[in-house]
């Protein structure tokens, strides 16, 4: 059975807090430690089910590895070529980054995996991966619709493409990086907007040359990986629940230390600054070839703004709690040109516009985005659909609400969050975990 989450309204956010660590550059750590050559350590690693499923899944691929205890984890890493067939199926669990990256990455192994995971990863679209591996000469078959689990045949016989992608997607993109490792020749990705570019920087980390210019990103097949030391920065995805809490919640001062600013990450401080929240960047400086810097947030009148198109694949993962943000502004909020969000965890534009709309908020969902008016909105009952970002969103919804909400289906959260109860009660939040109750997990 799932978890429930009881929010009182009202409150103040106030305080320091280092949020867990980024998911993305947690799953890239294992898994370039992981074919790299030497031993990789870690500090800062999320401990959150999908950056552990990652972990398990090159465990039952005879990868050596310790931890995580505190964030350290350390690979033992046994070389590009040195991966062993799985002897079962391999479980991404609620993980799209595992998956889709590992499909790449399996491609040119010499041995035939499964991927699968739970019911809502295994909803999600796949032919974007299987589709321009194809064309490197994979062979990696799928469900009907292009659905999970993919049986991946793989193969030594990769040829290097290039490619163009149809949608901006970093998975996508590091999907046919991780087989163009494998390739004969030279692989190039180009993307029609820039995404988040953790593979190229950690690839260049492990001493491995990759070129880029422009929106194309090209790796020559066939090199070694130099094992090295990563130290993960905290997930502005998961930083952003609290910059939006200290934006929406009067009163309030918050720090968030340590958090990751990679440009190509920075989309959700664009739109919150655009309307007008107060957020100033300390301390900047580089950790492991990332820029982190530690966020002040203090509460500031919102108003509603158009989203520029261009900064939706920067703060992808950001738009619920944006949605909420948008829920607390004076005017109107307008998303366009994020059909993606369709397509995540859960259909994000549908499961925000239902929660929002309970609350009485006027929200007015669109096929590609979303249209919010700012006001005074209720409390009342939400359903998350199992979807970790819905549900820490209306947890900071309920700061600015009249009355308490209540979120169903929350144990997803410790996807990428765990903790997050715990930290939230410690800026402030007036929020408790009932286990147990409301819909079983994963099959909403
Ligand atoms: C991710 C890329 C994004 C993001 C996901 C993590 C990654 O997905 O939504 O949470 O680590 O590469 P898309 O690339 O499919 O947009």
């Amino acid at each position: 059975m799932s978890t429930l989450y009881r929010v009182k309204p009202g409150g103040t956010v106030r305080g320091r807090l280092r949020v867990p660590g980024d998911k993305s550059i947690s799953h890239r750590a294992i898994m370039l430690g992981s074919i790299a050559e030497g031993t990789t350590r870690i500090t800062g690693f999320l401990e959150g089910e999908d950056a552990l499923a990652t972990m398990n899944i090159f465990r039952a691929m005879g990868v050596p590895i310790e931890g995580p205890v505190q964030g350290r984890v350390t690979v033992h890493g046994v070389g590009s070529r040195g991966l062993r067939a799985p002897t079962r199926e391999l479980d991404c669990g609620n993980s799209g980054t595992s998956m889709r990256l590992l499909a790449g990455l399996l491609a040119g192994q010499p041995f035939t995996s499964v991927l699968t995971g739970d019911a809502s990863l295994r909803r999600r679209p796949m032919r974007r991966v299987t589709e321009p591996l194809a064309r490197m000469g994979a062979r990696i078959e799928t469900a009907p619709e292009g659905r999970p689990p993919l049986t991946v045949y793989g193969t030594t016989r990769l040829k290097g493409v290039e490619h163009t992608l149809r949608v901006a997607s970093a998975q996508v993109k590091s999907a046919l990086l991780l087989a163009g490792l494998y390739a004969s020749g030279r692989t190039c990705v180009t993307e029609p907007a820039p995404t988040r570019d953790h593979t190229e920087r950690m690839l260049r980390a492990f001493g491995y040359p990759v070129l880029s210019s422009g929106s194309t990103v090209c790796v020559e097949g066939g090199g070694r990986l130099a094992a090295c030391e990563i130290e993960v920065p905290a997930d502005i995805s998961s930083a952003a629940f609290f910059l939006v809490a200290g934006s929406i919640a009067p009163g309030s001062d918050l720090t968030l230390t340590h958090v990751g600013i990679n440009p190509s990450r920075i989309g959700v401080l664009e739109i919150l600054k655009r309307m007008g929240a107060d957020i100033t960047l300390m301390n900047p400086r580089q950790v492991g070839g990332e820029p982190v810097a530690d966020l002040r947030v203090r509460h500031a009148p919102l108003k509603g703004v158009e989203v520029p198109p261009e900064l939706v694949p920067l703060a992808i993962d950001e738009f619920p709690v944006l949605f909420v943000a948008a829920a607390c502004a004076e005017g109107e909020t307008v998303v366009t040109g994020a059909e993606e969000l369709r397509v995540k965890e859960s259909d994000r534009i549908a499961v925000m516009a239902q929660g929002l709309r309970r609350l009485g908020v006027e929200a007015q969902p669109m096929p590609d985005g979303m249209r919010i008016r700012g006001g005074a909105y209720g409390g009342g009952v939400v359903d998350s659909h199992g979807d970790h970002r819905v549900a820490m969103a209306f947890a900071v919804a309920a700061l600015r609400a009249s009355g308490p909400i209540e979120i169903l289906d929350c144990a997803n959260v410790a996807t990428s969050f765990p903790g997050f109860v715990l930290a939230a009660r410690s800026v402030g939040l007036d929020i408790e975990e009932h286990a147990g109750e409301g819909q079983p997990r994963g099959e909403t």
